[in-house]
């Protein structure tokens, strides 16, 4: 029997690595995004290997999307559901547009919740599957200019977390992966200026996915992408949240200063 896996924000960046990396391990795609262009490119070059792609191209903020994912699951035996969709936004909380602020809320908390809800109950009523929810080293910390994102990347992770103990009884594994800065469209799209030495530092996303696809084969419940951000993470659990939160924001505000959309970071 052939392996199937659903991926979320396939279009681009981590979503897009992990959905090239699984069609290389053989995985049939259901690909869901917004733009179904870029989805059948994934697709075209998934068939290339010899897997099935269907492709999805929905909102996941429009409650309709999640109902229609919700019926193409049905029947099928999902074995892995990578949740990436997301977005950010960068600036000053008081400035920032409600109108992001809601779309990112919709995206990264409210569409993430319908999703593993969905996909979950499909999964354990089965007795297997795999989640990969693409947390964020952004989730175990508050993030000045980046205040309502930080936040959203923290649901994703506490779910996750508390999804993995009571999901295991069931066959089922939860995977948060949680890589750090990583290039991709995500900065340009969420307004921050990445200076060309941050860029060249950064992560790919091939690395990332494939790091966080042998974390979930070995039922890691988190998994932190660097040997830097585990340091990281592990220290800050240490130190005054205020002491934490002041540190992110002095690291953010080099990042103040682009215009949102313009690429800069490659992929
Ligand atoms: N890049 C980083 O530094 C970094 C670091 C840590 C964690 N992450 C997390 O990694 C995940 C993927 O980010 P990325 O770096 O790969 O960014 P990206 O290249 O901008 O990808 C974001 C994906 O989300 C999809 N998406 C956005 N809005 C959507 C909507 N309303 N409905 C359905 N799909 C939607 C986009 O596709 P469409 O536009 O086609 O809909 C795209 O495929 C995010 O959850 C992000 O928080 C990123």
């Amino acid at each position: 029997m052939g392996k199937t896996a659903l991926i979320t924000g396939a279009s681009s960046g981590i979503g897009r690595a992990f959905s090239e990396l699984l069609a290389e391990q053989g995985y049939d795609l259901m690909l869901v995004a917004r733009r179904s262009d870029h989805l059948r490119a994934v697709a075209t070059d998934a068939a290339y290997l010899g897997v099935h792609a269907e492709t999805y191209a929905l909102d996941l903020t429009d409650p309709a999307a999640i109902t229609e994912l919700d019926a193409a699951l049905s029947g099928r035996d999902l074995d892995l559901f990578v949740n990436s969709a997301g977005v950010g936004d960068f600036g000053s909380f008081t400035e920032s547009s409600w109108e992001r602020n809601e779309a990112m809320i919709a995206l990264n908390v409210a569409a993430c919740m319908q999703v593993f809800h969905v996909v979950a109950g499909a999964m354990a009523a089965r007795g297997h599957g795999r989640i990969i929810q693409v947390a964020s080293v952004a989730a175990f910390q508050p993030g000045p200019l980046m205040s309502v994102y930080y936040a959203s990347k923290a649901f994703g992770l506490s779910l996750s977390q508390a999804l993995a103990g009571e999901l295991a009884p069931y066959g089922v594994r939860v995977t948060a992966l949680c890589p750090g800065p990583t290039r991709s469209p995500f900065h340009d799209a969420a307004g921050m200026r990445i200076g060309s030495a941050e860029a060249r530092s950064m992560a790919t996303a091939r690395e990332v996915v494939e790091y966080g696809y042998r974390a979930a084969l070995r039922g890691k419940r988190v998994a932190i992408h660097g040997f830097a951000f585990k340091v990281m993470v592990f220290l800050e659990r240490l130190l005054p949240r205020a002491v934490v939160a002041r540190g992110v924001g002095l690291l953010q505000s080099r990042r103040r200063g682009a215009r949102r959309g313009a690429r800069s970071t490659g992929e």
